[in-house]
């Protein structure tokens, strides 16, 4: 989750903009320097989204409780909403980075008047506070069982939540057996994609370039986990339709920076010889299928056929997950 043109980059100059480089290099410690402004309004937005979701528990409307009815209880799981207030935050500044990295790596609408360089520090900025909400989100987690598993000692205490909440497959209850481990992936994935910008001179400008596109999928993962796992989500109502409906913009730009790339060497163009044929027809397809992905979106969210459940009369009876023994 950083910047596509290494050459843009190296041109940035400008009061403050220059103490993230090292010989004319970005590097890590300078934009941790400068995402701290952006952090502090990703912790502001998690805040509002706690508080948010713990009136929701308090007054008996939380979707959470309708399908956990025994979190009927904020005192008790404020560490569990915790988690899903930086799981929200998390979500919001992943879209916000992959679609500014799409507009630094595609044609810049004219209108937009921010400078390339300025959406490349952003998209740096937004990308190094993504994966610090991902990892609180996931740590909260992690907390909140340690909290829950209080017939343990200490020691199988902490394994018990590190192993549930970090290592693929351990998880064993329900819907979490696979969208753990989809949650997992994007994290665990995130943070090489997105750091490997900073040793990109040691690796080759071309590696990183190849590696970095498949950020996109750290993204896909997010949401696939979020729309298979988030309980805020799991009824056919509004905040599902809008988490259908915010996709369509990023596959919008998407599309957009596959047909008008910023590098003219990635133009699709003629295949111009038989031999490149083939993986001409990749990347064609690739942009048909993109194209296919917003139609799809759309249809999904006008539809209303996204997935969601119905909300049921009377709660289910449900009860925490075992505890391990
Ligand atoms: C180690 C990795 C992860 C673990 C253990 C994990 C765990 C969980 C759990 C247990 C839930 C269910 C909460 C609920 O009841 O709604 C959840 C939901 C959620 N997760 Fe994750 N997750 C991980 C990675 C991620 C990542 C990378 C994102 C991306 C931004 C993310 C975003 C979300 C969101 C937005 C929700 C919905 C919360 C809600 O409904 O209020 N998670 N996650």
């Amino acid at each position: 989750m950083s910047p596509e043109t290494a050459s843009q980059e190296e041109t940035e100059s400008g009061s403050g903009k220059n103490r993230s480089r090292v010989g004319g290099r970005v590097t890590l410690r300078g934009d941790l320097r400068l995402a701290v402004p952006d952090a502090a309004a990703a912790f502001g937005v998690t805040a509002a989204v706690f508080v948010f979701l713990y009136v929701r528990m308090g007054s008996g409307t939380s979707a959470t409780v309708a399908v956990m009815p025994f979190m009927d209880d904020p005192r008790t799981y404020w560490m569990y909403l915790l988690s899903q207030a930086f799981g929200w935050s998390a979500l919001l500044w992943a879209w916000g980075t992959v679609m500014i990295g799409l507009l630094v790596s595609g044609t810049r609408p004219e209108r937009l008047r921010v400078s390339p360089q300025t959406l490349e520090r952003w998209h740096r900025t937004t990308s190094l506070t993504t994966m610090a909400l991902m990892l609180a989100h996931a740590l909260m987690f992690a907390a909140e069982l340690v909290r829950y598993e209080a017939q343990l000692g200490w020691a199988e205490r902490l394994w018990a939540a590190f192993a549930d909440s970090f290592v693929p497959g351990w998880y064993d209850s329900g819907t979490g057996q696979i969208a753990i481990p989809i949650g997992q992936a994007a994290l665990y994935l995130a943070v090489p994609l997105g750091l490997l910008f900073y040793v990109r001179h040691r690796i080759g400008a071309r590696t990183w370039r190849v590696l970095h596109r498949f950020v996109i999928v750290v993204y896909v993962l997010s949401v696939w986990h979020t729309l298979l796992y988030g309980t805020n989500v799991w009824y056919g109502e509004w905040p599902r339709t809008v988490l259908w409906l915010l996709q369509i913009p990023v596959a919008v730009l998407l599309l957009a920076r596959l047909v008008g790339p910023a590098r003219r060497s990635e133009r699709l163009g003629k295949p111009g010889s038989v031999r490149r044929l083939p993986w001409w027809t990749l990347r064609a397809a690739g942009r048909v299928v993109v194209a296919g992905v917003a139609v799809a979106l759309l249809v999904v969210a006008l539809s209303g056929r996204d997935g969601g459940r119905e909300r049921p009369v009377e709660p289910p009876s449900t009860s925490p997950h075992p505890h391990h023994s």
